[in-house]
């Protein structure tokens, strides 16, 4: 993290890995905080992919009016394999020393944020990072752009699975978003009242320096308790009964796990994968107001002078983490919560009265 001093006229954005609902809020934010600033802004298309090939557009208030309320984002979005490379990186920073930028700010997660620290080292100009991901795993700040519209999605969707599940007396399993992290399906299993939630924190998960042999034990051990589980829990109580997991945590994911319950203790099992659903959609009023607070600090901690930070919100107020620190770790889901699931609200056969 270090201090600049040279006034900016010329800022670039661009949005980058998974979409998420408020990146459009960030967007405007930025814009109108760099005009009220009397700096121009120029938008990258698809993420890195634009920066590498030079492709952008002109972002004006205009360009950026009535874009609040949208998912998804204006400037398009895409993994950038390229970026891991030095001929990407060099690219990159061509284009930003050829279209005179003074300072990039990404809209994006840690792979996201892996690529502009890449840069960093090659171009001179400032760089920002803003957390914006459904998956909420970036450490350092509380929540990241779009994770509460995702919840909210997930959680809407449950609750009617819920009332089909209950008009059947039905299992389900459904599957929701994360990549490795769990904050999606720990915290929308909790509003949900899930029976089960089967996710990273709650869940040890063999890996691949595990021997396969006991990995199949261990996969066996868990099948068999949880099919215990919805066996006592269904024979005391005639309702439904919801396990929400993680993607990523079951090998094959919700299906398999639904044909192994099914061919192992006779439990008839409906997988739901929620998927992509959980990216779309309208933003929440906490996402649409996060964003626009990202945005507008993001403009400022240039002005500061700052570079290689992502704006962060903790504690409700806006703060700068070095970008090195957010990309170490992962953000873990709150352990009270983690507790209270486990020991209080998971439905186990000594819950059953
Ligand atoms: O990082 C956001 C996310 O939606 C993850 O939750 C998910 O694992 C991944 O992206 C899906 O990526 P893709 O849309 O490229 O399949």
């Amino acid at each position: 993290m270090s201090n600049h001093s040279k006034p900016i006229k010329r800022v670039a954005i661009l949005t980058s890995g998974g979409d998420a609902p408020g990146m459009n809020a960030a967007i405007r934010a930025i814009v109108l905080a760099a005009q009220h600033y009397q700096m121009t802004v120029i938008g990258f298309c698809s993420g890195f992919n634009g920066l590498i090939d030079d492709i952008s557009v002109p972002l004006s208030v205009k360009a950026v009016s009535h874009i609040i309320h949208k998912g998804g984002t204006i400037l398009k979005s895409a993994r950038c394999p390229a970026m891991q490379t030095p001929l990407g990186i060099q690219q990159a920073s061509s284009t930003l020393m050829k279209e005179k930028i003074d300072a990039l700010i990404v809209i994006g997660g840690d792979g996201s944020f892996n690529g502009l620290l890449a840069l960093q080292k090659q171009w001179s100009g400032q760089v920002i990072g803003i957390p914006g991901t459904i998956d909420n795993d970036i450490d350092g700040t509380d929540f990241t752009i779009g994770f509460s519209t995702a919840i909210n999605t997930a959680i809407e969707a449950i609750d009617k699975i819920r009332d089909t599940a209950d008009a059947f007396e039905r299992i389900f399993i459904v599957e929701l978003m994360g990549r490795h992290s769990g904050h999606i399906a720990f915290n929308a299993g909790i509003a949900c009242a899930a029976e089960q939630i089967i996710s990273f924190e709650n869940f040890a998960q063999t890996n691949n320096e595990t021997p396969h042999e006991s990995q199949h034990e261990d996969e066996q051990q868990k099948l068999l308790s949880l099919a215990q589980e919805i066996k006592i829990a269904q024979a005391n109580r005639h309702e439904s009964y919801i396990i929400v997991m993680a993607e990523n945590i079951w090998q094959g994911g919700a299906s398999a796990l639904a044909q192994q319950l099914q061919s192992l203790a006779n439990i008839d099992c409906t997988a739901c994968i929620l998927g992509h659903i959980q990216r779309g959609g309208s933003p929440v009023a906490k996402d649409r107001i996060l964003a626009t607070k990202m945005g507008v600090a993001a403009i400022q901690a240039l002005i500061a002078g700052k570079t290689s930070v992502m704006i962060a919100e903790q504690n409700n107020a806006i703060d700068h983490v070095a970008l090195q620190t957010a990309v170490m770790h992962q953000q873990g889901v709150c352990e009270s919560l983690i507790r209270a699931q486990e020991n209080i609200l998971a439905l186990t056969a000594q819950r059953q009265s």
